[in-house]
């Protein structure tokens, strides 16, 4: 469990640094180039499949945990003390299961969406000259694949356009709400499950102790929900 979700850890900062094309006021033109490259360069391909799999380790891994805790434990104990425990790392289970009906909701709307959906598709043409981009929507018949080159002077790109299908559903004030309640419940489970994994790994030596903490609580269960949180957040007031 420690190795995956250290994993998923590294998903977060590589997701979260990407996903920041969509603040360039460019019409999305940065975001679905990134888009296309992260689902079509082969190595990076493979590493998505190491991410599905290990969504689901992490996962049955923890059911497998929870049963074995009931098993050996059946009688439930009569007075619940925390024994000195934050309240994030007595409910990591509970945590954890909002953050998977997140994620499973997250793929069907996205990365479904982009890979087998109806996602619509826009040209984007770039005078290399003066900088100024034009962006058409194009229609099923006119996208024959994705493309991206220059002709006198023009870059032409045309691709699926991802970013309208974020920018859209993040125009629903209750789908804005989940969003951020499960970026919340995402601060509580890393606030405990970062330096957690440190210490089933044995590496949790009194120098780097401070460290590994101080990455837990500001990077991972600040910075990197309140970035992901934004997003929702600026398309819905933008
Ligand atoms: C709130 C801001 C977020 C935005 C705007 C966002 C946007 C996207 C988009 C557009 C995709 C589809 C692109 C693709 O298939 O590569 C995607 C995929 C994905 N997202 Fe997010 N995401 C956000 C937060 C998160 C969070 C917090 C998690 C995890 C807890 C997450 C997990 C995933 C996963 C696992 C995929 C599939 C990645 C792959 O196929 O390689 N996302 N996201």
């Amino acid at each position: 469990m420690c190795l995956t979700g250290l994993f998923l850890c590294s998903f977060l900062i590589v997701h979260l640094t990407g996903n920041l094309a969509l603040f360039k006021n460019d019409e999305g033109l940065a975001f679905n180039q990134y888009a296309h490259f992260m689902t079509h360069f082969t190595p990076i391909k493979v590493v998505s499949y190491l991410l599905y799999s290990s969504i689901i380790v992490h996962s049955v891994f923890a059911l497998f945990i929870t049963i074995q805790n009931k098993k050996a434990r059946p009688v439930a104990y009569a007075q619940k003390s925390g024994n000195g425990s934050i309240w994030s790392s007595r409910n990591m289970g509970v945590l954890g299961t909002i953050l998977l009906l997140f994620i499973v909701s997250h793929m069907s709307s996205f990365w479904y969406e982009y890979h087998w959906g109806e996602t619509p598709y826009v040209k984007y043409e770039t005078d290399l000259n003066t900088g100024k981009t034009t962006t058409t929507e194009i229609s099923a018949a006119d996208y024959t694949g994705y493309v991206n080159y220059v002709t006198n002077g023009i870059e032409i790109t045309k691709s699926k356009n991802l970013y309208k299908e974020v920018a859209t559903e993040f125009k629903e004030w209750y789908l804005v709400l989940f969003y951020v309640l499960a970026m919340l419940a995402m601060s509580f489970h890393l606030v405990h499950g970062f330096s957690s994994a440190f210490q089933t790994l044995g590496w949790n030596h009194s120098k780097y102790k401070p460290l590994i903490n101080f990455i837990g609580v500001w990077v991972f269960s600040i910075l990197i929900p309140i970035g992901f949180a934004s997003m929702p957040l600026y398309f819905f007031f933008k």
